[in-house]
C-alpha cells in the first residue's frame, strides 16, 4: 500500500512537471533522463521518434536537434504540431506507412532512434507483452538500416520473456547495449528502456532482428519441436491362418 501511494505521488509529481514545463506527456523526462546519461542526441541530428503520440519526445527532440536538425514522428494516433517536426500518422509495420517515412527522409540517414512505442494493453500480461517485444524487434528491422554508423537506438522494453533474447538478437551490432530505467518512469520494476549506442553498420548486413529474437525464443521455449507422434510398439499379436481343409 505504501509503495503503491509513492508511486502515485511520484508519478503526479511528474505530471506537475510536465504540465508546468510545456511538455504534453510526463514521458518528455524520460528521454531528457536518458540524455542526461548517455549525451546520445546532439544539434543537427536527425531523429526517428517511433510511438510518438502526443509529441513529448517530439518536443524534447526538437530542442536537442535545434533548427539545424530534423525529428520524424510515427504514431497510430494524429498528433498535434510540434514545430520543426514532422509527425505522421500510422502503423510503423505497415509497408504504406514505411514508404511514407522514407519518401520524407529522403535517403538522409538517422542519428538516433527514440522507440516509446507501446501496443494496446489488453490486461493479459503474457499476451501483450510477447505482442510488444514483437513490435520492438520490427521496429529494428524496419529502422536499422537507416541509422548511420555510429548511431545510437533507443527503445522500451518490456520486462518479462523474450528481453534477453531480444537483447542477444542486437548486441552483435552495437558496440554497447545497456538497460536503464529513468526516475521518471511509472514504474522503475516494469519499465525499462534498452539504450544501444555506437552502431556498426558493416555488421548488420542481410540481418533480421525478428529472425533472430522468434529463433532465440522458439530454442527457449521449446516452439520448435518436431512432434513425432505417438512411439510405435511392436506387438507380438499375430493372427494364425486357419488351414484351408
Ligand atoms: C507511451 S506512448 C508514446 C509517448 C511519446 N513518447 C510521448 O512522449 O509523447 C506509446 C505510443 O505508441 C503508439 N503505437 C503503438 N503501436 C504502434 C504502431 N504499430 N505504429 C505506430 N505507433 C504505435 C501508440 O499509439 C502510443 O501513442
Amino acid at each position: 500500500m505504501a509503495d503503491h501511494w509513492i508511486e502515485n505521488h511520484k508519478r503526479d509529481s511528474w505530471r506537475r512537471q510536465a504540465k508546468a514545463s510545456g511538455y504534453r506527456a510526463r514521458s518528455a523526462f524520460k528521454l531528457k533522463q536518458i540524455q542526461e546519461r548517455f549525451n546520445l542526441i546532439r544539434e543537427g541530428d536527425v531523429i526517428l521518434d517511433v510511438g510518438c503520440h502526443p509529441g513529448g519526445w517530439a518536443q524534447v527532440g526538437m530542442e536537442l536537434v535545434g533548427e539545424s536538425g530534423f525529428v520524424l514522428g510515427v504514431d497510430l494516433e494524429p498528433c498535434q504540431p510540434v514545430e520543426g517536426a514532422l509527425l505522421l500518422t500510422g502503423d510503423i509495420t505497415d509497408p504504406h506507412t514505411q514508404e511514407r517515412m522514407l519518401a520524407e527522409l529522403n535517403g538522409r540517414p538517422l542519428n538516433s532512434v527514440v522507440s516509446d512505442i507501446s501496443p494496446n494493453i489488453t490486461g493479459k500480461w503474457d499476451m501483450d507483452q510477447a505482442v510488444a517485444m514483437t513490435l520492438v524487434a520490427q521496429v529494428f528491422d524496419f529502422s536499422l538500416p537507416l541509422l548511420c554508423k555510429g548511431g545510437s537506438f533507443v527503445t522500451k522494453l518490456f520486462q518479462g520473456v523474450g528481453v534477453e533474447e531480444l537483447i542477444v538478437a542486437v548486441k552483435p551490432y552495437f558496440s554497447d547495449v545497456r538497460r536503464f530505467a529513468p526516475h521518471a518512469t511509472r514504474n522503475s520494476s516494469s519499465e525499462v528502456y534498452l539504450v544501444c549506442r555506437n552502431f556498426m553498420p558493416w555488421k548488420a548486413k542481410n540481418f533480421s532482428i525478428l529472425e533472430s529474437y522468434e529463433a532465440a525464443l522458439n530454442l527457449k521455449l521449446g516452439g520448435d519441436d518436431v512432434d513425432e507422434g505417438p512411439e510405435i510398439i511392436k506387438s507380438s499379436f499375430s493372427v494364425r491362418r486357419k488351414k484351408a481343409e
